[in-house]
Order: structure tokens, then C-alpha cells, then sequence
């Protein structure tokens, strides 16, 4: 498994991204009393038919390198992690809709790898293409804090190809 959970994220927002999502919500959910860390990812992107999900439920990440034609392991290896870790894992899927993916685990287990850097992980995901929104929420304990990389998009002038790396300065000029 991924030695930082923020590493298994990435990888299944990329998925979401590769799919065509315009939206990509991650959602992590931590409480301490109910020792339980919930992460899902959900994105409205083109969505897996049941043959294709059935194959990668199937999916074993420790027998993975052994098939011919390897299928990825993001979606594989949170299943393992969430299974080690007391919790559980599900993936819901609508073709031509999204995909819904939610990993559960013990907080306080053993073997949970850490969150690690999920602000680079978001960066990551916003850097790929920036007119997907990329939405993180929070949520420890009851606080909350939300990110969305469209948010007050709309406000600013329209970049043009040109002027895309001087965006900044040209709306603090404007
Ligand atoms: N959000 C998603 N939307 C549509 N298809 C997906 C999504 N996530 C995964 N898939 C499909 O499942 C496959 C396996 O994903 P994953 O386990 O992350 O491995 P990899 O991305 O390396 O192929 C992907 O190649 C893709 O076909
Ligand atoms: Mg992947």
C-alpha cells in the first residue's frame, strides 16, 4: 500500500481526471471518538460499466503483477489499506454519471498510513487541468474547511493563451 493515504488520493482523483470529470469532490472525514477515517472521492466523469467494476473488485493488489494485462493498482491498493485497517471499501459507479469511491478505516489502527501532504496533493490535482474543480472537504472532529479550485473563477477576465502566465499581475493591474 501507499505509505501516505494523501499518495492513494492523488492517484484516484487521477483516475477521476482521466475519466473526463468535470468535478472531483475529495471528501475525508476524521473522528477520533468513533476511531473511524472515512476518505471518498466522487467525480462526475464517464463511470465504469459492471463488467469493468467487477474486474477491478476482483482486483488482488498483492497478486497484481502476476496479470498480463494489469488494469492499475490506485483503486486495489486503497481496498487493501481499508481492509487492514478495520474499515471498509466501496465503489459506486454510473456510466455516462461517475464514480463514487469510499475507503473507511480505524483511525487509530496500527498499520493506517498517515494523511502525508494533502495540500500537494491537491496542487497535483489542480495543476493536471485547470478547469476541472478540483473541491476538498474536511472534516476533523466536527471542524470543517473547504477548498474548491473554481471558487470566484468566474470574477476574473478571461485569460487568453497568451497572457496565461502573467494572469496574476494582469488583474491586479486591471
Ligand atoms: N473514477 C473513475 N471513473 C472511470 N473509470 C475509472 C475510475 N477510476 C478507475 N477507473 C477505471 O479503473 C481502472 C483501474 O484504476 P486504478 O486501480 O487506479 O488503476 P490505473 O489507474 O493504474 O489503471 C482505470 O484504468 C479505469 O479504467
Ligand atoms: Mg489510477
Amino acid at each position: 500500500m501507499y505509505d501516505q493515504l494523501s499518495l492513494n488520493i492523488l492517484d484516484i482523483g487521477m483516475n477521476s481526471i482521466a475519466a473526463g470529470a468535470t468535478l472531483v469532490r475529495i471528501t475525508i472525514i476524521e473522528n477520533t471518538e468513533r476511531d473511524w477515517l472515512i476518505i471518498r472521492v466522487r467525480d462526475n466523469g464517464r463511470g465504469m460499466d459492471l463488467k469493468t467494476l467487477r474486474r477491478i473488485l476482483a482486483t488482488n493488489a498483492s497478486t497484481k503483477v502476476h496479470r498480463r494485462k494489469p488494469i492499475g493498482l490506485g483503486l486495489a491498493l486503497l481496498r487493501q489499506t481499508a481492509e487492514m485497517c478495520g474499515g471498509a471499501f466501496h465503489v459506486r459507479s454510473i456510466p455516462g454519471a461517475g464514480t463514487g469511491v469510499t475507503a473507511s478505516m480505524r483511525l487509530s489502527h496500527v498499520d493506517r498510513p498517515p494523511l502525508g501532504d494533502l495540500n500537494a496533493t491537491i496542487v497535483a490535482l489542480c495543476a493536471v487541468n485547470q478547469d476541472v474543480n478540483i473541491e476538498l472537504r474536511y472534516q476533523s472532529n466536527g471542524q470543517q474547511f473547504h477548498f474548491s479550485s473554481q471558487e470566484g473563477k468566474h470574477h476574473e477576465p478571461r485569460r487568453t493563451q497568451e497572457t496565461q502566465g502573467q494572469g496574476a499581475a494582469t488583474s491586479r493591474a486591471a
